[in-house]
């Protein structure tokens, strides 16, 4: 049975200059699984997806690949590929040609290629549209070029680079299942790299999250959307109340009452407060709206804004005091709330995070 691990990235920095793109990161990747390395726009992704793929040597640290230094292995002799958005296929071949243009360059037999064609043409589902150009398909279909000339080559890690950051919004959504229900059925390892939180939750077994080059959190979508550790991630990942927070009280080893902005909270954590500087957050799903004071953590608030969204409905309110900052709320179901309406709810205390106050 293989128990190894896929790949293993041990303590890799890379600095363009004095800047270090790429800031010590540690992290191992089981076979078979689907990893998001999810940040923003310049927190080091393509760096660390390129370093992976031998296109860039590390200054210092490791790279492994099925238990085996690769660290000085050029790219063609690493057991991975690299898969961009559509507009990377040539337009001037077929897709034929697109798909099969990295086992040519590789001088694999075409008795070999053929084959390999008219498996991965298969599992894409593209057979009748082989002798196309490229330009004569849709922008999904385009990308499934893209994923079938990525999986004809056999790798056993394949590296992802926002794929899907030129398709509109619905077809992102389609193509997302399909490419997920192909790297289940074909048990490729994924690296895929993201700045859109959506995607890196909807598609990850294991998501790691990068800022500035460094390693902020390593969580399964649920760890790393319930247990933000620190401010950065629960601010960039959904949507998140976040306030300032003094410990005005220890009730037990788990709870604590602070005071913020907001009123005094509740609030309930396995972990105590690492610091002094402390912020808490909570989402605005866990609001509960009742008329039912529950005894602690009851609020009442105005609406400012309410964004319908059909199956929920989206409150920008403030406290009647006015000084607090305005926070979001959601409520289940469609409910219409007018502008300046009274709204109650409740937060419950084992929604109430702690957060490191880094970044
Ligand atoms: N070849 C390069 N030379 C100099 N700086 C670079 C180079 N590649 C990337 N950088 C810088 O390194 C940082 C990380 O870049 P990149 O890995 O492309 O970020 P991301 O993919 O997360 O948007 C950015 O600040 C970028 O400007
Ligand atoms: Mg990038």
């Amino acid at each position: 049975m293989k128990t190894m691990n896929a790949l293993t990235i041990d303590h890799v920095s890379l600095s363009f200059d004095d800047f270090r793109a790429v800031d010590d990161v540690s992290f191992s990747v089981k076979t078979g699984e689907f990893i998001t390395l999810l940040g923003p726009s310049g927190c080091g992704k393509t760096t660390l997806l390129k370093l992976i793929g031998g296109f860039y040597q590390p200054d210092s640290g490791k790279i492994l690949i099925d238990g085996s230094d690769v660290t000085k292995v050029p790219p063609e002799r690493r057991d991975t590929t690299m898969c961009f958005q559509s507009y990377a296929l040539f337009p001037h071949l077929t897709v034929a040609e697109n798909i099969v243009f990295g086992l040519k360059q590789k001088k694999i037999r075409k008795d070999v290629r053929d084959e390999r064609l008219r498996e991965v043409a298969r599992q894409v589902a593209l057979e009748t549209q082989l002798s196309k150009l490229p330009s004569m398909l849709s922008g999904g279909q385009q990308q499934r070029v893209a994923l079938a000339r990525a999986m004809a080559m056999r790798s056993g890690i394949i590296l992802f680079d926002e794929p899907l950051s030129n398709l509109d919004a619905k077809l992102r959504d389609q193509v997302r299942f399909e490419m997920l229900q192909l790297q289940k059925s074909h048990g490729f390892t994924a690296i895929y790299v993201t700045h859109d939180q959506s995607e890196a939750l909807a598609m990850s077994d294991t998501i790691i999250v990068l800022n500035r080059g460094r390693i902020e959190q390593i969580g399964t979508p649920d760890e790393i959307y319930k247990k933000p550790k620190n401010r950065f991630i629960a601010d960039f990942i959904g949507t998140a109340n976040i306030f300032e927070a003094r410990i005005a009280e220890k009730i037990d080893g788990r709870r604590y009452i602070v005071e913020t902005s907001m009123g005094r909270f509740a609030a309930e954590s396995e972990n105590p407060p690492q610091s002094d500087k402390l912020f808490v957050c909570w989402r605005p799903e866990d609001a509960v709206l009742t008329n039912t004071p529950r005894g602690e953590n009851d609020f009442v608030s105005h609406v400012e804004v309410s964004v319908y969204q059909g199956n929920k409905t989206d409150l920008l309110v403030r406290m009647p005091e006015g000084h607090a900052p305005t926070f979001r709320i959601q409520t289940a179901g469609t409910v219409r709330h007018a502008d300046g309406a009274r709204v109650s709810f409740h937060i419950p205390a084992g929604c109430v995070k702690f957060l490191e106050a880094t970044s």
